[in-house]
């Protein structure tokens, strides 16, 4: 017996701004994975071009664990042998993702298997099971602009289309990563009431300009004053290269997800070479 198919799923930036752990943007770029399922039980191979220290070939590597906890959870016979091979456009600085389709494959692989079984939501909420947070996997799931929220197990979520004529420069330093779960221990664990209205009112603001095509509205409600500032502090040139591309016109400029990845929103007509130059020399600076 022998099972081929493939799976793509996009590239996301999280949190833009204000709306942290809740929002998520699938971006225009693909890691894919073509799968086979063969009869050698319980065997586990990943061909890959990313560093063997993110994506390790053996039972450790998270499209694996992913796989075998739907899969377990479904049946007591042995799993079949999985064989992957991953075509990574997504950079693996962090911020984009990555984990976000290692998750979904693995679970996506073993729907397949058990005859898809489960549906997307049961799949997303596994997946946020995993990641711990909605924001990625759901917008990596559906596409576009996705709001989400996971608490106490419970998982809500709505896709909405983008249609702002917006594009997305991903910044992403060669020399470093940063881990999600340190870049969570960096922030406070209390807000102030103050702080909290910000962010409510201002992930509020975006939502509305993303639906009504507010381009204004979008440049001015893409802010945050929960977790940019301490998180910035952990990445070298972060603060230069953002308050640099805002004076060269962009839209927005912000941490991706949890970074060490930056985003920058452009026009979609503008010439960005000037904002698209500019970041090399600050992280080559750093
Ligand atoms: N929203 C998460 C964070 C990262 O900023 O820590 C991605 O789930």
């Amino acid at each position: 017996m022998s099972k081929n198919f493939k799976i793509k799923i996009p590239a996301t930036s999280s949190n833009l701004g204000a709306g942290f752990d809740c929002f998520g943007l699938a971006l225009d770029i693909y890691n894919e994975y073509e799968i086979e399922v063969n009869d050698q039980n319980e065997s586990f191979e990943i061909s890959t071009n990313l560093d063997s220290k993110i994506c390790p070939n053996n039972k450790d590597n998270l499209f694996y664990t992913s796989f075998l906890k739907l899969f377990q959870k479904s049946s007591s016979k042995p799993a079949p042998g999985i064989k992957v091979k991953l075509n990574a456009e997504i950079p693996q600085a962090g911020g984009f993702g990555s984990s976000a389709t290692a998750v979904l494959a693995g679970l996506i692989t073993a729907n397949q298997i058990l005859e898809n079984k489960y549906s997307e939501e049961e799949l997303l909420i596994k997946a946020c099971e995993i990641e711990k947070h909605p924001d990625n996997v759901c917008a990596a799931m559906l596409g576009a602009f996705c709001l989400s929220s996971f608490q106490n197990g419970i998982l809500k979520y709505k896709k909405i289309p983008w249609n702002l004529d917006i594009k997305a420069l991903m910044l992403f330093p060669a020399a470093f990563r940063t881990d999600t779960e340190d870049a969570r221990a960096a922030l406070s664990a209390q807000q102030s009431m103050e702080n909290c209205i910000y962010n409510l009112s201002h992930s509020a603001l975006f939502t509305a300009a993303v639906i009504t095509k507010d381009t204004e509205l979008f440049k001015k409600s893409i802010s945050d004053k929960i977790h940019e500032e301490a998180r910035l502090k952990l990445i070298p040139g972060a603060t230069e290269i953002i308050q640099a591309a805002k004076d060269n016109s962009a839209l927005g400029a912000t941490i991706s997800g949890s970074g060490a990845s930056l985003i920058i929103f452009v026009d979609e007509k503008s010439n960005c070479s000037k904002i698209q130059e500019q970041p090399k020399e600050i992280w080559a600076k750093n």
